[in-house]
């Protein structure tokens, strides 16, 4: 049995995510993913609040649960039985960062990285861009999914 983990912010999730996440649904025997708490990043949404969100958009995947996490993914690793991180490039301006998070991961605790080519259509996009959209008011309806536009709306007005 595989048990995999797609790690990442999520603030909030979009369809680039989600495009990784089903494709590793069908691949793995269990997926989880893990909201990590990034202290060098401010969120906009609590871990709570984006575990909830990730939850409601991915109810349909009989293998995949939610988790959050504070400390090292290789810990989370260890301690959940996790056979390897799997992760979404998008281009090359993802791969020496995520090359080195790879290698350092490796080396802590032999934990693999698998990583996907995010679906063309997702290429460009972010958490980061699809805030920054919505912040001006810009549509965002082809990036996140329907059910997270409310929220969404909603605390940039606050
Ligand atoms: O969605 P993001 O913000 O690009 O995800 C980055 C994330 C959360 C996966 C990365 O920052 C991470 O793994 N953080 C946990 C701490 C850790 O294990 N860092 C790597 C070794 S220094």
């Amino acid at each position: 049995m595989k048990h995999v983990l797609c790690p990442g912010s999520f603030d909030p999730i979009t369809f680039g995510h989600l495009d990784i996440i089903e494709r590793a649904s069908t691949l793995f025997d269990r997926v989880t993913i893990a909201v990590l708490v990034n202290k060098t990043k401010k969120s906009l949404f609590t871990v709570e609040e984006r575990m909830e969100m990730i939850s409601e958009v991915t109810r349909q995947y009989p293998n995949v649960t939610v988790d959050s996490w504070s400390g090292l993914l290789v810990d989370y690793c260890k301690a959940n039985g996790v056979d390897a991180i799997v992760k979404g490039l998008r281009a090359v301006t993802d791969f020496d960062y995520e090359l080195q998070m790879s290698q350092i991961n490796l080396q802590l605790q032999g934990i693999e990285t698998l990583f996907m080519s995010t679906a063309p259509a997702h290429s460009f996009l972010s958490s980061s861009l699809v805030k920054e959209i919505a912040s001006h008011g810009g549509d965002v309806s082809s990036y996140i999914p329907a059910p997270l536009l409310g929220r969404l709306s909603k605390r940039l007005a606050e």
